[in-house]
């Protein structure tokens, strides 16, 4: 039987009712391949075309949530997969961008996203995020970093935050950076959380 995918959520730590109604609004089947079967009605990763995966939705919901994001937000996502997560994220900002490198996926999420005005899909490497339209509000990272992207912290604006799961293989733990700007205008970023261990696919270049 399917499982409510709030109450999972909820579970696993969201208390942000904004979080769980843009969760709630979003209908996981649209973003998941015609033949994913039962497992898209679990709270569990759901295989992809290109060996790539979409993750649990309370791991996605946790991530939406750490970002902190407020009236009028401006966010990127790095790795759209089908658009789940983008989907979740249009319901909470104003201006979604997401960037996935793989073709034949972005083309899957142009079209299953099409009734989000507010997002943008970009078929590319998003590894160096897009400066042409920073700065955001919040940064999410859908794939394994070797260590904190500071090309996209560069691209917060003040205050702003990154979520990115940061690791060695095996070993990632998903990190909340916050982007500081100090009282002589000095910028800064420091880890002001960690949502424990992960698992995630590797962030590829090119
Ligand atoms: C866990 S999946 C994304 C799941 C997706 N956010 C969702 O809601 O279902 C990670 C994605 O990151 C993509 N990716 C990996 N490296 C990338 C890069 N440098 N630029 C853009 N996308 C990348 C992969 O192709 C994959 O689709």
């Amino acid at each position: 039987m399917a499982r409510d995918f709030v109450v999972e959520a909820r579970a696993a730590g969201v208390r942000d009712q904004r979080v769980l109604d843009a969760l709630q609004a979003v209908d996981r089947q649209r973003f998941a391949p015609p033949d994913a079967g039962w497992r898209v009605r679990r709270d569990a990763p759901v295989p992809l075309p290109c060996e790539q995966t979409t993750s649990q939705p309370s791991l996605i919901a946790l991530m939406v949530e750490a970002l902190s994001l407020g009236p009028g937000s401006r966010v990127l996502e790095v790795g759209t997969g089908y658009g789940f997560q983008a989907a979740v994220l249009a319901g909470l900002a104003d201006e979604v961008w997401t960037v996935e490198r793989w073709a034949p996926l972005a083309a899957e999420a142009h079209t299953r996203l099409a009734a989000y005005p507010n997002v943008h899909v970009v078929t590319g490497d998003g590894a160096d995020g897009l400066p042409g339209q920073a700065p955001f509000d919040g940064i999410v990272v859908a794939a394994r970093c070797a260590e904190v992207p500071s090309t996209l912290v560069d691209q917060l604006a003040p205050g702003g935050r990154l979520v990115a799961p940061v690791g060695a293989e095996g070993r990632e733990h998903c990190l909340v950076i916050r982007r500081a700007a100090d009282g002589a205008g000095e910028v800064g970023a420091e880890v002001v959380a960690d949502l424990g261990p992960v698992r995630f696919v590797p962030l590829v270049r090119g």
